[in-house]
């Protein structure tokens, strides 16, 4: 039977025990995660080895699934079989080390910005799961900031201030701050910039969340660079070391995280030489942002 073991001082984080997720998952496991999940929000499970089917199978007891944006780039061939994989390694589709001039490996980098799954896609990704297959002896964690713990503690007139405020997010404006612009126009119209409210009730909890991204440019409606100046104070606020957890990988561990309340950022590592195989399936969230708070707004009238 599942356990829920909690992080000692991250209130957002836990593990769980006592499940083998190469099974089919049972009715109240899935109950048990999926209440852990609410409250905690980052989920560690140890020692899965899980295969990419099996990965597949236990994301989708979470809704449906989101096809991975390895398929934008019309001149990459790639490396695992099913479009429901993100391939977050630094290899290719013959499993060797990618050169250090290698465009997806320049594009990947961006994963190194806070950010929370697809919040540049109109329906943004709700729950990720990451799973370990090979990883550095050293560098290569992955961090995690608490959205709800920081929203809960901002100033209330910055409470007030931010109630209403949408941002643009856009995967292009996230890949130019790593310096990566060299995209096509087919590929450009394929992910147009979208509007996301950035602060949003968590439906499982209750809570009220921050919802940031290095994907978000702007604040629409107010002058860019007063806009971009808010966004970077509460991304910096919400990124305290006290609302972060740093996850250090081991092969053959799955974590799993709503985007809906969190950011996480990969860190670096040495890969021109060390590999770093990891695999994330996404579950998109269930409406844009914006009509999800005017359904919330309309239902309290
Ligand atoms: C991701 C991601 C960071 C990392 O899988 O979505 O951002 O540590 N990963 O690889
Ligand atoms: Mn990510």
């Amino acid at each position: 039977m599942a356990i829920l073991v909690m992080h000692p001082d991250q209130e957002f984080v836990g593990e769980v025990r006592g499940v083998d997720l190469r099974n089919p998952l049972e009715k109240d496991n899935f109950s048990k995660i999926h209440e852990a999940l609410d409250r905690c929000a980052v989920l560690v499970f140890r020692d899965q080895n899980l295969t990419d089917e099996q990965q597949i199978a236990f994301s989708q007891h979470f809704g449906p699934l989101e096809t991975s944006i390895g398929t934008i780039r019309k001149d990459r061939k790639l490396r695992l079989p099913s479009a429901a994989l993100a391939d977050i390694s630094n290899l290719d589709e013959n499993n060797n080390l990618r050169s250090t001039s290698d465009r997806w490996r320049m594009m990947m980098l961006a994963n190194q910005l806070w950010h929370t799954d697809s919040s540049f896609k109109r329906v943004p990704g709700k729950i990720s799961f990451l799973s370990a297959h090979e990883v550095p002896p050293s560098g290569g964690e992955t961090e995690f900031a608490d959205l709800r713990a920081a929203y809960d503690s901002l100033e209330q007139v910055t409470k007030e201030q931010i109630e209403d405020l949408v941002a643009e997010h856009s995967i292009f404006f996230s890949r130019s701050l790593v310096g990566y612009t060299d995209f096509s126009d087919e590929e450009r119209a394929a992910l147009p910039p979208v509007p996301q409210t950035i602060v949003r009730t968590h439906p499982g909890s209750g809570r009220r969340t921050l919802y940031l991204a290095s994907h978000a440019s702007h604040i629409i409606g107010w002058p860019k660079p007063q806009g971009r100046a808010l966004l970077d104070e509460l991304m910096t606020f919400a990124t305290q070391p006290r609302f972060v957890y740093q996850h250090r990988w081991r092969a053959g561990d799955l974590v799993v995280w709503d985007n809906r309340c969190t950011l996480h950022r990969g860190r670096p590592y040495d890969d021109a030489n060390l590999r770093r195989d990891m695999r994330r399936t996404t579950v998109e969230d269930s409406a844009p942002t914006l009509a999800h708070s005017r359904l919330l707004k309309a239902t309290r009238l």
